[in-house]
Formats: C-alpha cells, sequence, structure tokens
C-alpha cells in the first residue's frame, strides 16, 4: 500500500548536493539564451532585498511549523527545526541590515541559496521519516507545500542572481501555475484545522480549494500554444479576483482565529503566513500585469 501512495503523493525532488546550490535549477543558468531581458544594478537591489526579506521569513516561519507538528520523541528533527529558525531569523536580520551595494547583495543572495537549499533537503527529510515512521500532525501536503515554496524560492534567487528576467509570457505560465497551486493547499489546510463543528467556514474553504484547483488547470492550459497580451491580461483579471477573495476570507479567518472567535487548531501564525503569500500572490500578478 505505501509503495503505491507515496509515489502520488510525495514525489520526490532531486535537490541535489547542499553544496552546489546550481543542481536543481539548470534552467536558469541559460536564461540568457532564451531572450530573457537584463536587471539593472537598482532592479538588481530592489529584487534581491523584497524577495529575501519576504522568503526568509516564510523559511523561518515553517521551521517553526514543523517543529510545532513534530512528535515529541522525534527529537533530531525538532532539534534541527530550532536550528534553522534561529538561522534564519539571523539571516532576516541580514537581509534589513544589508547595504544597497551590488557586491554585498550577492554575497547575501548566494548566502541564502546555501541555507535555503539546506531547508529544502531538511523538509523533505521530515517528509520522508514523518510518513507512516514518526507520524505527529504535520500533514504530507503541508510538508510537501513548504518544500515546494522553498525550492521556488531557490530558483527565484538564482534567476536574480543571473540578472536576468524571463520573458514575461514563461513568467505569466510559471508564477501563475506555482501560486495558484499554493493557494488551492491553503484552502485545503484552512478546511482541515478548522473544528469539524464550524461547517460553515470548512464549506467556504473548501470551495475556494477546489475554486482554485480549477484555476491551476486553466493555468497550466496556457502553457500550450502562444497566448495573445489579451488572454494573458484576462487570465491575469481572473486569479486576481479569486486571490483578492481568498486574502480576504484568510485575514478575516485570522482575526477571527486570533480573538478566540472560531474554533480550531489553526495557529494564528500560519493563519497570517498564508494571508501574506496571498498578498504576495497579488503583488506578483500586479508585477505582470505592468509587464504586458
Ligand atoms: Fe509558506
Ligand atoms: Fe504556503
Amino acid at each position: 500500500m505505501t509503495t503505491i501512495i507515496l509515489p502520488r503523493f510525495l514525489p520526490k525532488l532531486d535537490l541535489g548536493d547542499p553544496t552546489d546550490p546550481t543542481s536543481i535549477y539548470s534552467d536558469y543558468d541559460n536564461i540568457e539564451e532564451q531572450g530573457s531581458t537584463t536587471l539593472s544594478d537598482q532592479e538588481y537591489i530592489d529584487r534581491s532585498l523584497e524577495e529575501n526579506q519576504f522568503w526568509l521569513r516564510i523559511m523561518m516561519e515553517h521551521a517553526f511549523f514543523l517543529r510545532a507538528g513534530l512528535p515529541p520523541d522525534a527529537t533530531r528533527l525538532i532539534k534541527q527545526a530550532e536550528q534553522f529558525e534561529t538561522i534564519f531569523e539571523k539571516q532576516l536580520d541580514l537581509a534589513y541590515k544589508t547595504p544597497a551595494d551590488p557586491v554585498q547583495i550577492s554575497k547575501l543572495n548566494e548566502d541564502t541559496l546555501v541555507l535555503t537549499h539546506k531547508i529544502a533537503l531538511f523538509k523533505q527529510n521530515v517528509m520522508e521519516e514523518s510518513f507512516c515512521k514518526l507520524r505527529g500532525f504535520n500533514f504530507p501536503l503541508l510538508i510537501d507545500h513548504v518544500r515546494r515554496e522553498a525550492v521556488y524560492f531557490l530558483k527565484t534567487l538564482k534567476q536574480i542572481q543571473s540578472r536576468r528576467e524571463h520573458p514575461v509570457t514563461d513568467d505569466v505560465i510559471d508564477e501563475n501555475i506555482f501560486f495558484l497551486q499554493i493557494m488551492a493547499d491553503h484552502s485545503k489546510f484552512i478546511a482541515h484545522l478548522l473544528d469539524p463543528q464550524e461547517e460553515t467556514l470548512i464549506n467556504i474553504s473548501r470551495d475556494f480549494g477546489k475554486q482554485f484547483e480549477l484555476l491551476v488547470y486553466q493555468a497550466r492550459n496556457l502553457d500550450f500554444g502562444s497566448p495573445s497580451t489579451e488572454v494573458m491580461r484576462d487570465q491575469l483579471t481572473i486569479y486576481k479576483g479569486a486571490a483578492l477573495e481568498l486574502r480576504a476570507f484568510k485575514e478575516q479567518a485570522t482575526k477571527l482565529i486570533e480573538n478566540c472567535q472560531v474554533r480550531s487548531i489553526l495557529d494564528p501564525k500560519l493563519a497570517s503566513h498564508v494571508t501574506r503569500e496571498a498578498a504576495k500572490f497579488l503583488s506578483i500578478i500586479d508585477k505582470l500585469e505592468s509587464r504586458l
């Protein structure tokens, strides 16, 4: 049974050697040949700081969530998660202190790449050890989800380091496929972490999950053929409308959880975390719209 379930729900990524951060994104080494544009010094600095400041906090929080969901006897993994919380807190602090100088920003990015690669491997390890072994309270989907976010951050930062920007059509397709799936996952987590008595909120969350799964299919369909600017604009408008609704729902849910007005085992930190990720998706849609 396990051998059937594992490949379906827990696809293993080849994350390579932790000391070789180029190993999982070799396609980003050939961006120059793909008709991309070059980032100016200012764009390079701004994008580096923006991504570091957003995702390093996210990585720090992932370590916290994984630790909180591990069973008490998983002492080695708990200790490693604690170490990652400390490491990413320090790196986040550095991301706010690094001067806007290309050389120093490059060093920040390189250090972040190595650390993020390590936490991606850790997440993969937690996934393998949790499933049917340690158990605990980390859903397999949640562990896989936070691992995918680490890999996305690695790819994004590697691209920034190359100082190249993908053609807008590629970004419209890839960014939306990634973030729409992330939004679908969040909706499913919320539905499962609410108390079974909170039927109204559970149903709303499930509906969001189904809506975003359908949008993932739509986004994947764009990958077949060359979508016109008009088609991409229309799609972005649809995604934006859905993401705005989901963000509003998450904001409302976060307040209800913080004020103990809803029964759940959702940590307010997780509610706030997924709300910030919805806001990040909206900011990416805005940037894509401005490039079309
Ligand atoms: Fe996350
Ligand atoms: Fe997420």
